[in-house]
């Protein structure tokens, strides 16, 4: 191997990271990267995980470690897997089946958009042994909803993701001087009619035309009786991605919901939002294992994985890492995030005495300033 490429071999999230952002268009970088606002809360989402400190044990037999869990009940390779994130072919040709297909792989979950470049049909096809749940949004026309959730049912799909952060889209300012759209080869292929598919352009003459499509299409008047229709149109287990605070969680098990995402949509809604880790010991505590409590936002190191398992998250999400490492090399380009992650968490298993994910203790992870002797 010459030095250029072992230069260019990554070894680390942030390597994929450089590499992938360098190949992608302005446009679609911007829309990837982007934060609400001055992004306080996406540099709080990954800085927070650097204010916690890790308790380690020592002379523990970690000759043989398990790094498996469930996911709903489901055996899973890893405690990770990938986020929803929108429009994965202004990435990369592959779009969202490479995605899927690294899933598949690792053996990690897969968690398919709404506004995806390719459609539910394709990723089923494409990658049929992946753990694949379905992100839903609830559209103002709720046969749209419904034909999208009939679809993820027949096809296999095995949980849905209900997003219940985003009756409207954070302003992010990229975007916005970008007027982002898609470009004229891409369409949100979930959707025939081209009010959905096609919506995202040409839509006002300022702004985001995503943001545009979101206030003209997404259900503003939603409530928690929008769970109880979801939950009369089908039988899959419910999700519900972006709640961070206690009083939202009492609200939510009255519906017999099966799980919580603890997320502030990549910090792309509301400039002060906690960061998520922040969040989490408010959502563990109030579900109190009445539900699964997952976490997405600012994970892109192995350590981050084991704070959130030790803080009480079952299993934790990554988006924009896995869209950095479908932008530099496709499906193999995801797997090598993968692979990063799933040998930084192993070797932090094995380094702080855990041969399981079941030794991972709530004592092992404290705040910076549990060392605030000194
Ligand atoms: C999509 O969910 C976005 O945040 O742009």
């Amino acid at each position: 191997m010459s030095r250029e490429e072992g230069l260019a071999t990554p070894v680390c999230v942030r390597d994929v990271e450089r590499l992938g952002t360098q190949l992608l268009p302005r446009a679609s970088l911007d829309y990837y990267r982007s934060g609400a606002g001055e992004e306080q809360t996406l540099r709080n989402n990954r800085e927070a995980f650097r204010r916690l400190r890790i308790r380690p044990r020592v002379l523990r037999d970690v000759s043989i470690r398990d790094l498996t869990t469930t996911a709903l009940r489901k055996k899973v390779a890893v405690p990770f897997g990938i986020a929803p994130t929108a429009m994965h072919r202004l990435a990369h040709p592959d779009g969202e089946v490479a995605v899927a297909r690294a899933a598949e792989r690792m053996g990690a979950v897969f968690i398919l958009s709404t506004l995806s470049t390719s459609s539910l049909e394709e990723i089923a096809e494409g990658a049929p042994r992946a753990t694949k749940w379905f992100q839903l949004y609830i559209y103002k026309n709720r046969s749209v909803t419904q034909n999208l959730v009939m679809r993820a049912e027949r096809l296999g799909y095995e949980a849905l993701v209900l997003t219940v952060d985003a009756p409207l889209f954070g302003i992010r300012w990229a975007d916005a001087r970008n007027k982002f759209h898609l470009p004229p080869h891409l369409k949100l292929a979930n959707f025939t009619e081209p009010e959905e598919s096609d919506g995202v352009r040409d839509r006002s003459d300022k702004g985001s035309q995503l943001q545009a499509y979101v206030t003209d299409l997404f259900d503003q008047s939603l409530t928690w009786d929008g769970i109880s229709w979801l939950k009369s149109i089908t039988k899959l287990p419910i999700i519900l991605k972006g709640i961070l605070t206690k009083e939202d969680v009492e609200e939510a098990l009255k519906y017999d919901i099966s799980g919580i995402i603890v997320s502030n949509h990549g910090a792309r809604q509301v400039d002060g939002f906690p960061a998520t880790i922040e969040a989490l010991p408010e959502i563990v505590q109030a579900v109190d294992g009445r539900c699964e409590v997952y976490l997405d936002g600012g994970v892109t190191q192995g350590t981050d994985v084991f704070k959130a398992l030790a803080l009480g998250a079952r299993m934790v999400f990554f988006g924009r890492p896995a869209l950095w490492g479908l932008a530099y090399n496709g499906e193999d380009g995801v797997k090598t995030v993968l692979d990063i992650l799933r040998n930084e968490f192993d070797l932090t298993l094995a380094l702080t005495g855990c041969a399981s994910i079941g030794d991972i203790k709530k004592e092992m992870v404290v705040p910076a300033s549990y060392y605030s002797l000194l």
